[in-house]
């Protein structure tokens, strides 16, 4: 599947976006996956904040026993379709293993996704989070993980990241690619600004789209449970129980800051400017609008 090498060391073209050669290496795999009818797919652009809402479906599923959520690492409960390393069981391997109902974590843009997800009518819900947080967050990221290519300094990597030349591609085609077909395949669209306001309201949507209901007392639980200072604190959620070879936690914390409008305290007065001129053009088509601070 993979056509082209770029450039950036550890990255291969897959239907034209960047994805990790490893992973790559795996694609057949990934076409070929069988979605089931009652899988619930957390698909997000990375940084968006996946794993907080991978922590919220999972405490909705244990109906808010937050020890039944501490059994085991993030990777384990909510499985990474598309990602494949030495050293960790597959994606695949570990859902395929995993009994239903499944909870599966993809970054894939919706044009890569397999096509059992369509068939099968599963459930997704899509998170996106406004363009220059994730920027920072991904800039931080590359340090933590040792797979990911070296970002460079600060504005180097901002640059990669405009042209889509990172672990899968633009952020723009990505969360516009998802907001277009959100219609067609029933997907509820979520925002992580909106998640910061108002976790309670945030969790109640996904309740109702799941067709759940919960009590207000275990909705609360929820969203105390998966704070950004409990999960700071919660080791399943930190991958500290993954091999040391493949994150560096001396080098950046995964939960880092968990705000909106950090980015601030990142770009300067010109990558601002470029930034927004470069955003403009490619968002001008879209109703889909991001709030950069709350
Ligand atoms: P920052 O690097 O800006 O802090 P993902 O899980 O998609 O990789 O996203 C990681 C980002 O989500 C990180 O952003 C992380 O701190 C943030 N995050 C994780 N859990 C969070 C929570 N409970 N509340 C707010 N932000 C959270």
């Amino acid at each position: 599947m993979s056509d082209c090498r770029m450039d950036n060391m550890s990255l291969t073209l897959v239907h034209g976006i960047p994805i990790l050669e490893d992973c790559a290496k795996n694609w057949d795999q990934v076409e070929l996956f069988q979605a089931r009818p009652d899988d619930v797919l957390i698909a997000t652009y990375p940084k968006a904040g996946t794993t907080w809402t991978s922590e919220i479906l999972d405490m909705i599923y244990c109906e808010g026993d937050s020890e039944k959520c501490l059994r085991n690492d993030m990777y384990f409960r909510v499985p990474y379709l598309e990602f494949c390393v030495p050293g960790l069981p597959s994606g695949i391997q570990l859902l395929e293993a995993a009994p239903s109902p499944r909870l599966v974590k993809t970054h894939l843009p919706i044009h890569m996704m397999p096509e059992s997800f369509w068939e099968k009518k599963t459930k997704v819900i899509y998170v996106a989070r406004n363009a220059k947080d994730v920027a920072v967050s991904y800039f931080f990221f590359h340090k933590l993980v040792k797979s990911l290519p070296d970002a460079g300094p600060w504005d180097t990597f901002l640059n990669n990241y405009m042209n889509g030349h990172v672990f899968y591609g633009s952020w723009h085609d990505h969360v516009k690619g998802w907001w277009e077909k959100r219609h067609e395949y029933n997907v509820l669209y979520l925002f992580y600004e909106d998640m910061k306001e108002n976790p309670q309201r945030e969790i109640q949507k996904i309740l109702h789209y799941l067709d759940r209901h919960l009590s207000d007392d275990i909705v609360e639980k929820i969203a105390q449970h998966t704070s950004f200072e409990k999960m700071k604190n919660n080791d399943t959620v930190n991958f500290k129980n993954l091999p040391s070879d493949l994150i560096n936690h001396s080098s950046s914390s995964f939960m880092r800051k968990g705000v909106a409008g950090d980015w601030k305290n990142h770009f300067t007065v010109a990558q601002n400017e470029k930034f927004d001129e470069d955003y403009e053009r490619k968002m001008s088509t879209t109703d889909l609008h991001f709030r950069t601070e709350i």
